[in-house]
């Protein structure tokens, strides 16, 4: 027999995103300093990673549970809770869509920064977030935005040029990105309109490499530009996609040593 794969876990277990997310490390504590994260609150951080804002969560005293669709990068996650010393940290393997290992309304705090997106079945994804979350709790996501013009938008639609096209019925991950999708999603979970609020919001990616070394890491490491290489070079037009993608990045980059190129994002914030 077969075991059936799920391209979601596939894709992001084909990489190593531990790479990526190292460039992303004072943007992800920046940004959880800005949540009101108490001591005991009880976190969950969904999409989490390797712990990219799980870390810092926990570091200022909550009760943290990372979730991850990719065994790769929740092993990587327990590993980094264990070199810190963070025993009020776990992370385990879970899919955004379906949740049902968590009990009802069990979290004051859900946070989801590039992460619950990239799920299929977003109504699904909604529905989950509001279900485990406790009445007068919060859920906090950070989702690129469509057609943005900086970093993350523009790889993701560069990306998207050479690769295949998506199946039928594919919903974008960037469609959590538009305000409208995101309210209609939310309200469908339950949760008045009054009750969820936009803002827009900077992520910094910032390494001690040239921008075209920091192209190197995506191509080898983030799993949807591994995707649009692997179709890029089945119809020899790698170097293309390389060289487009370099000149990205080397557009939006504001050091002169290494790269740091900032990426603005839309900050969801829904009130149960
Ligand atoms: C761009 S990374 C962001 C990781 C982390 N939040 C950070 O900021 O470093 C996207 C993450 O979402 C996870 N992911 C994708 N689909 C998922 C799903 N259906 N359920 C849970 N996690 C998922 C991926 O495995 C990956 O770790």
């Amino acid at each position: 027999m077969t075991a059936t794969t799920n391209p979601n876990k596939a894709l992001w277990e084909k990489g190593d995103f531990t790479r990526i997310a190292d460039q992303m490390r004072s943007s992800g504590e920046a940004l959880v300093a800005k949540l009101g994260v108490t001591e005991g609150l009880r976190v969950l951080d969904l999409g989490c990673g390797d712990g990219t804002t799980a870390v810092p969560e926990a570091q200022l005293g909550a009760e943290v549970l990372g979730v991850d669709i990719a065994a790769n990068l929740v092993a990587a996650g327990n590993a980094r809770a264990e070199q810190l010393g963070l025993t009020n940290l776990h992370f385990q393997e879970g899919d955004a869509t379906d949740l049902s290992e968590l009990d009802d309304e069990s979290f004051d705090l859900v946070v989801s920064i590039f992460g619950a997106m990239f799920a299929p079945k977003p109504f699904d994804v909604a529905a989950e977030m509001v279900r485990v979350t406790k009445p007068g709790g919060r859920i906090v996501m950070g989702n690129w935005i469509p057609n943005d013009p900086t970093l993350v938008a523009q790889i993701l639609k560069i990306s998207a040029a050479y690769a295949p096209p998506p199946p039928e019925g594919f919903i974008s991950p960037m469609t959590w990105g538009i305000e409208d999708e995101v309210s209609e999603r939310f309200e469908a979970a339950g949760v008045p309109n009054d009750q969820i609020a936009f803002e827009r919001d900077t992520f910094t990616f910032e390494a001690p490499v040239p921008p075209s070394e920091f192209v190197g890491l995506f191509r080898d490491y983030y799993g949807p530009t591994m995707n649009a290489f692997d179709a890029a070079r089945a119809d020899g037009r790698d170097a293309e996609l390389q060289a487009e993608l370099e000149d990205l990045f080397d557009e939006k980059n504001e050091s002169d040593e290494g790269t740091r190129i900032p990426a603005t994002f839309l900050r969801v914030t829904v009130t149960r």
